[in-house]
């Protein structure tokens, strides 16, 4: 979707379509001299948050799409409900373009542009169709285009060109989820990753399994050399702020599939491990969408590329693998896979001295059972850290909750044979994991997403969601100032 800002008067506007609030259109249709019509069309609109209704005028504006329950003052939650179901409405009609004006809405605690900031996030989810494997595909969504009807341009177009740009990182990431996990394999994120050193402020560089094995990034390598497809650490730099400045990192769990390993999952819902590149995504959607905002910041932007397939290559339980910090480390059970790619990409982006790191990974079913799809789960070494991502999702509304890494959980991971086990036992599943993850990072912010829930949804609704591309956009933007 391109957005974009308009001061017009309502009289000169020429679209195929105006979206308004009941009031606004009372005043649009009485000013355009249809006041007749839009009363005889509207009699049996019921004004409520979940109604719309379209109405068809013969001039310039050729159709007034009316959002119920936008007369008032909303809450952000509500808001963004209201404008999902706008927008749907929207993508149902045969029109490219559309004009929304939401002057009437006022949306408490918000500014004009956080207002506008919050409906493009939701335009952007309703319109987002993934329709490339289908040979016939349903009614395609004509709509590309979505001006805003504002009182004051001025101040606003840096809010739009953020709204531009998380529209297209949201976009990349849900179609990496949604890829086919034979096309979207390692070398393929690896293909998407090089597209951004188009640009001249960002660099693109990898390290091959070779590379990984004589960097001693030996779980890393445990998990990748059970697979006939090879495995990538795929590292993008972007030097957007002051040359002397400290990045912020982003690293990404990119299992492009996880069937267990040795430890098979079992079938049913096996599907669904395509989405377990979820964090990879997650961190090249919210790189994409810096880029195309060039926010002015540092960025090194990892992802631990690799497939967690059974093989006579593959580890076996009771294997003991030496990570590239030199901890050694019990796999007790291949399906804690996330975690041992992930150890190795936290010590190699620590050589980049950033001054955080923020790791997203669908890491445990554990995390899906505590908290389900409406919360992402935060661990952080660092409350301030922890403060800023929470609030970002609250700003959002990509919403994550903040679970302990107190020193009692630690014990888990003991093992009689090496430094640690990769799994804790079943109890407090997502902790152990952010636990294991935590050994790794020393003396650096570090916060870890667990988005086993919120990345992607089962069922009817199956699908990437692009979460947290919206949090993790918020907390940059904030951060770059
Ligand atoms: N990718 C899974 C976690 C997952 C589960 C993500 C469901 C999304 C939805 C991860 O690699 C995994 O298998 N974790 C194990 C850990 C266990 C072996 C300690 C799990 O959660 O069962
Ligand atoms: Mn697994
Ligand atoms: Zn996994």
């Amino acid at each position: 979707m391109k957005y974009s800002l308009t001061d017009d008067a309502v009289d000169d506007l020429s679209t195929p379509c105006l979206v308004v609030s009941l009031a606004r259109a009372k005043v649009v249709a009485q000013a355009l001299d249809e006041h007749d019509l839009f009363a005889q069309a509207s009699q049996d609109f019921k004004d409520d948050a979940d109604q719309t209704l379209t109405v068809h005028l013969p001039g310039k504006i050729s159709r007034l799409l009316v959002i119920g329950g936008a007369d008032q003052v909303l809450k952000p939650e509500e808001f963004r409900k209201l404008i999902s179901g706008a927008a749907r409405a929207l993508c149902k009609l045969p029109i490219k373009q559309a004009v929304v004006a939401l002057e009437a809405c006022t949306v408490s605690d918000q500014t004009t542009a956080e207002k506008l900031q919050s409906a493009m996030q939701s335009i952007s989810h309703a319109a987002y169709r993934y329709t490339k494997h289908k040979s016939k595909p349903a009614k395609p969504a004509t709509l590309t285009a979505i001006k805003f009807l504002v009182e004051h341009k001025k101040g606003l177009s840096p809010c739009v060109k953020q709204g531009n740009a998380l529209d297209a990182g949201m976009a990349l990431s849900r179609d990496l989820g949604n890829e086919p996990p034979n096309i979207c394999n390692p070398a393929y994120l690896l293909s998407q990753a090089q597209q951004f050193a188009d640009h001249p402020k960002v660099v693109v560089s990898y390290l091959d399994e070779k590379q990984m094995t004589a960097a001693n990034m030996g779980a890393f390598m445990s998990v990748s050399r059970g697979s006939d497809v090879p495995g990538y650490m795929i590292i993008i730099e972007y030097k957007g702020g002051k040359p002397g400045d400290a990045p912020i990192a982003l690293v990404g769990k990119g299992i492009t599939f996880d069937t267990g390993g040795i430890s098979l999952k079992p079938p049913p819902g096996m599907d669904e491990m395509k989405f377990d590149m979820g964090g990879a995504a997650a961190v090249l959607g919210a790189t994409e969408a810096v880029i195309a905002a060039g926010l002015k910041l540092n960025l090194i932007t990892v992802v631990a590329a690799a497939e967690n397939m059974p093989s006579g290559r593959a580890s076996r339980p009771g294997d003991i693998v030496t990570s590239a910090s030199g901890k050694t480390i019990e796999i007790l059970n291949t399906d804690a896979e996330g975690r041992l790619v992930l150890c190795d990409a936290l010590t190699h982006v620590q050589t980049f001295k950033p001054k955080t790191i923020i790791d997203v990974a669908t890491l445990t079913g554990a995390c899906v059972v505590a908290l389900g799809a409406h919360a992402s789960g935060l661990y952080a070494n660092n409350q301030s850290l922890a403060d800023d991502l929470l609030k970002a999702g609250q700003a959002s509304g990509d919403k994550a909750w903040q679970m302990p890494l107190w020193d009692e959980y630690h014990s888990a991971l003991q093992s009689n044979f090496a430094d640690m086990a990769n799994v804790g036992g079943r109890n407090a599943g997502s902790v152990t994991a952010a636990c294991f993850l935590s050994e790794f990072v020393k003396d650096v912010d570090w916060a870890h997403m667990d988005v086993a829930g919120s990345a992607f949804l089962g069922g009817a609704k199956k699908g990437a969601t692009g979460r947290p591309v919206p949090l993790l956009f918020a907390y940059l933007c904030e951060k770059a100032g």
